[in-house]
């Protein structure tokens, strides 16, 4: 457990304090959770927030981590926290990270995850986009397979609703791709990958994951699962200890796991043979639309 240093004068660390409060509660943390991701004790987050204790480094680093601030502003998010020149301190972290430190404003949740962007235009499919949208909105929906043969469009139909989806979740989305990934044992390995998380050497990758994404408000996309089947288990038992993730998953075969909901996906649409529409029309087809590009 870390341990908070100084004690500090109430004036002297209230707008750290008050600014810690604010986003804890922006992410919907209790103190005590806050206190458990930065492994310290409960009594140390309630008194920084009223300005009773100023953390020690090693803590200040644990709170921004366990608050999603990005790797590139932890040192002046560390200088905000322990600085007696609060008002300085808070100015130099607003200009780094775009976030206003104050109370009465409210800071905007930095994700911790982001989809790739696409570098060519997504075409037509703004039914299905919303279809899956819909269907990942709705409480009881948590696993959604979009299924289809290969070059059918699941992948760039996944970003499309992912991109529209990852405000809805205070992590954000990540994008994992399998389709490189040899065999079942290499799944909690991969999916690892892209979120970052250190398999440790004495703890099974599968606990290690599970910790980690336990408090996660967050989507995965998991891209190509299909020469993975075999582990859909797996996936199911790493799901089930993750109550705040939703997952996207593109493959040719649908997972057959529990709360499955499959999105087959058709190819892009064509007008048919001998019934060709008038040449104004035909630019309705999301294929044809693509060929123009
Ligand atoms: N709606 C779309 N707009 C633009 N390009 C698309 C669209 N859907 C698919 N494509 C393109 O078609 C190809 C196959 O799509 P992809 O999503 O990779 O299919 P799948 O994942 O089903 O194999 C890719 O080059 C992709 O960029
Ligand atoms: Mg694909």
């Amino acid at each position: 457990m870390i341990t908070a240093t100084k004690t500090v004068g109430m004036s002297e660390s209230l707008l750290f304090g008050a600014w810690l409060k604010q986003r804890r509660r922006v992410l919907d943390l209790t103190q005590a959770e806050l206190a458990r991701q930065s492994t310290c004790a409960t009594e140390s987050i309630r008194k920084i927030e009223a300005g009773a204790l100023k953390p020690s480094r090693g803590l200040a680093l644990h709170i921004a981590l366990a608050l999603h601030v990005p790797a590139a502003e932890h040192e002046p998010f560390v200088t905000f926290a322990r600085s007696s020149q609060q008002m300085a301190a808070a100015d130099a972290f607003r200009a780094q990270s775009h976030q206003v430190p104050s109370p009465t404003s409210t800071p905007p949740a930095a994700s911790l995850y982001t989809l790739p962007r696409s570098l060519t235009s997504f075409v037509g499919r703004a039914r299905e986009v919303q279809a899956v949208v819909t269907l990942l909105r709705r409480p009881e929906v948590a696993l959604v397979t979009l299924s289809g043969p290969p070059g059918a469009g699941k992948t760039r139909l996944s970003l499309a609703a992912g991109q529209r989806l990852q405000g809805d979740f205070p992590d954000g989305a990540c994008f994992v791709p399998l389709a490189s990934v040899g065999g079942a044992h290499m799944l909690l390995p991969a999916i690892a990958q892209p979120l970052g998380v250190q398999e440790s050497p004495n703890q099974p990758l599968m606990l290690t994951l599970q910790r980690y994404l336990r408090d996660k408000r967050l989507l995965l996309i998991l891209d190509n699962f299909e020469q993975l089947v075999a582990a859909a288990p797996l996936l199911a038992k790493l799901l089930t200890a993750a109550a705040h993730v939703k997952t996207l998953i593109t493959s040719r075969a649908v997972l057959k796991v529990y709360g499955e909901h499959e999105f087959p996906v058709g190819p892009l649409t064509l007008p048919t043979i001998g019934l060709l529409p008038p040449p104004e029309s035909l630019l309705g087809y999301s294929a044809i639309q693509l060929f123009l590009e």
